[in-house]
């Protein structure tokens, strides 16, 4: 009997379909090819192996070779599932005791012979002598992730999910059954019938397990709490430094004075302590089921205290008669009113853009395009992967659930779906990448990047070192494999994704604005900030958006996503019922919660702990060690903060912010 002198460790993908009964074969070969194993056949007597997510051993004898350069790869088409995902085979040669791995992550065709090196991580290359193979598989690629939009003016979308990109069973999205368990779980039904009594029975249909009372229900009517909305919960990239009032705000100095402490609203722009918030964006948005919302303007004071206070709200664009700007000191339940209808703007602009558009929809459209440009051999494919886990997945089933007509958005938000698209629609038209899409350049234009301007805006505080870190992570892995910019230059796919970054939606592409170089990377820079900016959206900037839902939309009158009757025209005292009856009926405040609950809760690994280690080469091993120690770090600091932190800001602590949109 011959001696053993390999051991190859085989591991199967965690997806539907993915075990094989097919027969698998490998042989070895060097580096020039000159030497080859006979062809070994990988089967376990009385054993059923390349089972879905399974790692299968197996023994086997062959000619030792110096080095093994690549594994060739077969299957044949026998048994009765014979489709097969592989993600790695490992080889550990007895004799030199040199481990190598052959990460493949792939669909593996019966009958066609795969052959893939030692790392699998290499830029495309005329010399690369399985050219052929990388090239067949993008033209695959390209037939299954093609771009479309759902209406024009909308990010491009996948025309039809993957069967690559679904959900594993262990996180299968089903929001009917997770409705219905947690309905039935916190038997909460029985407290939504009737009519709210009073301000105080808002709170009285809360329990203490899953649906619990949201935090924000003990702040909600206090205007320092109104000002710390814009700062640490889910709408967070909206403030801007006031320098000028706005031209359709018709604040006056006798208006404001009592209100900033005495100062001018010169005086207090010079001081840099007046900021605002213009939705004018939000005008003439069509609503569902006759309701309307505001397109309200609002000016924010950052008192002696150092807290952002609300200091005048406009609730319509045009000054005038019937469009008051509402101050802190009218009667105490119109100022309430006014500050709802300002929330419901707020919560609108936030559901629609800053987590829908810039977010799930904007990273889509990248997720499709590195696809169909980046082979799997490509180390930017490699660096991005993880931050697409199911993103198309939530985006067709969850998303297309929500927001398709009659649903959870039609009946909960004042907009209803058609209203969220054309807010997405005007506002992702507007969006560039290396404005809004990179925090730094976003914070400076909105004059908040000095962290002595606006005091308490933690989303800034923690996203920011977050962002460096990103950046440097990204930098420090593109230099092991670009060591001249004619490297990135010259590398078709990069080029191919830059170019399909920029192209038109109806052309094929993410039609995406303010992509550094505009379709064409030149140097490490452009490329580094690109990829910086992806991965900080799929992962920072959509925590920040979204794990907050159910503290803000949890308790509606916090954050009412939808408003009933008419906003006020003028002054006159409103009385609590007015309040009551301005807010969502029990079941719709229930019917929110519920989802809201669903949507804040995190079911995927932390940043930087990867579902699927696409990166096997080890020096870009050390570079990823590297970006987890430095997020560990980041993650005690924030935890010591948040010991002294008024509010506290759990959001962006590492430890809290998944790799990928997967919610
Ligand atoms: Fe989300």
């Amino acid at each position: 009997m011959a001696f053993t002198t390999h051991t190859v460790w085989v591991t199967t993908g965690d997806k539907k379909n993915a075990g094989t009964d097919a027969n698998v074969s490998v042989r070895f070969h060097s580096g020039d090819g000159s030497t080859s194993t006979d062809v070994i056949k990988l089967d376990n007597f009385f054993r059923n192996d390349f089972e879905r997510g399974r790692q299968d051993s197996f023994s086997v004898t062959a000619t030792v070779l110096d080095h093994i350069d690549h594994i060739e790869l077969w299957r044949d088409s026998a048994g009765v599932y014979d489709e097969w995902h592989l993600n790695t085979v490992e080889v550990l040669c007895r004799k030199s005791g040199r481990k190598y791995i052959f990460p493949f992550y792939r669909w593996i065709k019966a009958d066609y012979h795969y052959r893939i090196r030692h790392l699998d991580t290499s830029l495309p290359s005329d010399s690369d002598p399985f050219k052929d193979q990388r090239e067949m598989e993008l033209v695959e690629m390209k037939k299954l992730y093609e771009i479309e939009a759902q209406s024009p003016g909308m990010p491009g979308q996948v025309k039809c999910l993957p069967p690559d990109e679904n959900f594993s069973d262990d996180y299968k999205w089903d929001i009917q059954s997770k409705k219905i368990t947690l309905k039935l779980t916190s038997k909460i039904q029985e407290y939504f019938t009737g009519e709210w009594n009073n301000l105080d029975d808002l709170k009285n249909v809360y329990t203490k397990e899953s649906l619990f009372l949201p935090n924000s229900a003990l702040h909600w009517q206090e205007d320092e709490y109104f000002g710390s909305q814009r700062l640490t919960k889910v709408n967070h990239s909206v403030i801007r430094l006031c320098t000028v009032i706005p031209p359709n705000l018709a604040v006056t100095d006798d208006m404001a004075k009592p209100l900033i402490e005495g100062l001018t609203l010169q005086q207090a722009m010079d001081a840099k302590r007046l900021f605002f918030i213009d939705y004018k964006i939000l005008e003439d948005i069509p609503c569902s089921g006759g309701r309307m919302i505001c397109a309200p303007i609002a000016l924010f004071f950052v008192n002696k205290d150092q807290k952002l206070m609300p200091v005048a709200i406009q609730l319509k664009q045009k000054p005038g008669q019937d469009n008051p700007v509402f101050l802190p000191t009218d009667p105490e339940y119109t100022w309430l009113t006014a500050k709802l209808w300002f929330n419901n703007a707020d919560c609108s602009f936030h559901q629609s853009f800053t987590h829908l558009g810039a977010t799930h929809l904007m990273m889509e459209g990248v997720a499709v395009v590195t696809n169909r440009n980046l082979s799997r051999s490509h180390p930017v494919f490699k660096l991005l992967a993880p931050h697409s886990l199911y993103l198309l997945a939530i985006n067709t089933r969850a998303l297309g659930k929500l927001v398709s007509p009659g649903g959870w958005v039609d009946k909960a938000m004042s907009i209803g779906r058609l209203g969220m698209f054309e807010i997405v629609t005007r506002q992702c038209g507007n969006w560039r990448m290396d404005v809004d899409g990179t925090l730094p350049n976003d914070l400076e234009r909105r004059g908040v990047l000095d962290e002595t301007v606006l005091p308490g805006y933690h989303y800034r505080e923690d996203a920011l070192p977050l962002y460096n870190i990103l950046s440097k992570y990204v930098n420090n892995y593109l230099v092991l494999y670009y060591d001249s910019p004619k490297k990135i230059q010259t590398d078709k796919e990069v080029q191919g994704w830059a170019q399909e970054l920029v192209k038109p939606v109806s052309e094929g592409g993410c039609g995406m604005q303010g992509i550094p170089g505009n379709g064409t990377f030149e140097t490490l820079d452009q490329l580094g900030k690109c990829l910086t900016s992806v991965i900080f959206t799929c992962s920072v900037a959509h925590a920040a958006t979204n794990f907050a839902q159910y503290d803000q939309y949890g308790f509606p009158p916090a954050y009412p996503a939808a408003m009933n009757g008419r906003p006020p025209t003028d002054k006159s005292p409103l009385k609590e019922e007015c309040v009551l009856a301005a807010l969502p009926d029990k079941p719709t405040t229930l019917d929110t919660m519920i989802i809201t609950k669903i949507l804040s809760d995190k079911g995927t690994n932390s940043l930087g702990d990867f579902e699927i280690s696409y990166i096997v080469d080890p020096k870009a091993v050390e570079v990823v060690e590297e970006f987890r120690y430095e997020l560990k770090k980041l993650s005690l600091a924030i935890k010591e903060k948040n010991n002294h932190r008024n509010p506290t800001y759990p959001w962006l602590d590492p430890d809290e912010i998944p790799n990928a949109i997967s919610i």
